[in-house]
């Protein structure tokens, strides 16, 4: 365990003033785990900063990507980069201290025998500081949605802060997936549960960005919506077929 390979993907945008603590804290936390900062071309120069923490630091890398593409096709660049060089164990966390890198070892202690451990915030012991309620409510009412209309076992599927193996990525075929806002999470959680790899969840403490601002917008809340709907449809249409199938008197 000790020996696998580890990298951090943090994707981003216009983080100019997070960047930097977050990827000290991290190297702090978990001195043995690489950096991937996978940035969109931000026009606040975050995409500099990380060239100069990469000159600085031979175990932080970076991905320049030509434009805003959204958080999906970010990660998905990442992870093809982590992949690609070998790494066993890959990690999703934000740039903007939301996610705490304290909390990194925590995730990693939970990854034995499992394929995927979620950071999550909605079951016990998790908890949200300084979110404004109306975030709270949209993520708990969109968990809640996601839960019922995919009957996923999970608290937190849109949860950004996560572990997952390398197998867990290559069995899950990252080539179709689509999404381009948040909800690429809820489609990575979806995905591997309906492989078969097992998922744990483990407490976090999110906290809200101190500096900056959320990328969250209405379209990406739409995009979301309209897919977990869609897939929940297909959920249900693919449960009813299994029922009509097994049901069935055997014909001679
Ligand atoms: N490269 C890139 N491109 N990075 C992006 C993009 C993009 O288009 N959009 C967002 N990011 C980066 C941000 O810079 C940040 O590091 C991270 O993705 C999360 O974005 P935030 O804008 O801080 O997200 P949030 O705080 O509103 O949302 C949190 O909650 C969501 C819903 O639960 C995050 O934890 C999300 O991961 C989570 O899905
Ligand atoms: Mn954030």
């Amino acid at each position: 365990m000790i020996a696998d390979r580890c990298i951090v993907v943090i994707p981003t945008y216009d983080e100019v003033d997070n960047l930097e603590l977050v990827v000290d804290r991290i190297r702090a936390c978990v001195p043995r785990s690489d950096v991937l900062v996978v940035d969109d071309a931000s026009p606040d120069g975050t995409g500099e900063l990380a060239d100069k923490l990469q000159a600085h630091d031979p175990q932080v890398h970076v991905l320049h990507r030509a434009a805003k593409e959204g958080l999906g096709a970010a990660y998905l660049a990442g992870f093809a980069w982590a992949l690609e060089r070998g790494y066993d164990v890959i990690i999703e966390m934000d740039a903007d201290g939301s996610h705490l890198p304290e909390q990194l070892p925590r995730l990693l202690e939970a990854l034995p025998g499992v394929d995927l451990v979620l950071g999550s915030r909605w079951v016990p012991g998790g908890r949200v500081v300084n979110w404004p309620r109306r975030r709270e409510l949209l993520s708990r009412g969109g968990n809640l949605y996601t839960r019922l209309a995919l009957g996923l076992p999970l608290s937190d599927a849109t949860a950004g802060f996560r572990a997952f193996r390398r197998h867990t990525l290559e069995g899950i075929d990252l080539a179709t997936v689509t999404s381009q806002g948040y909800c690429f999470q809820v489609e990575l959680a979806r995905r591997t549960v309906e492989a078969g790899h097992r998922v744990v969840e483990v407490p976090i403490t999110f906290v809200e960005r101190q500096a900056g601002n959320s990328k969250m917008t209405g379209e990406i809340v739409r995009e979301a919506l309209v897919r977990v709907s869609q897939w929940g449809l297909e959920h249900r249409i693919s449960q009813a077929r299994t029922f009509l199938t097994r049901s069935r008197v055997p014909q001679r």
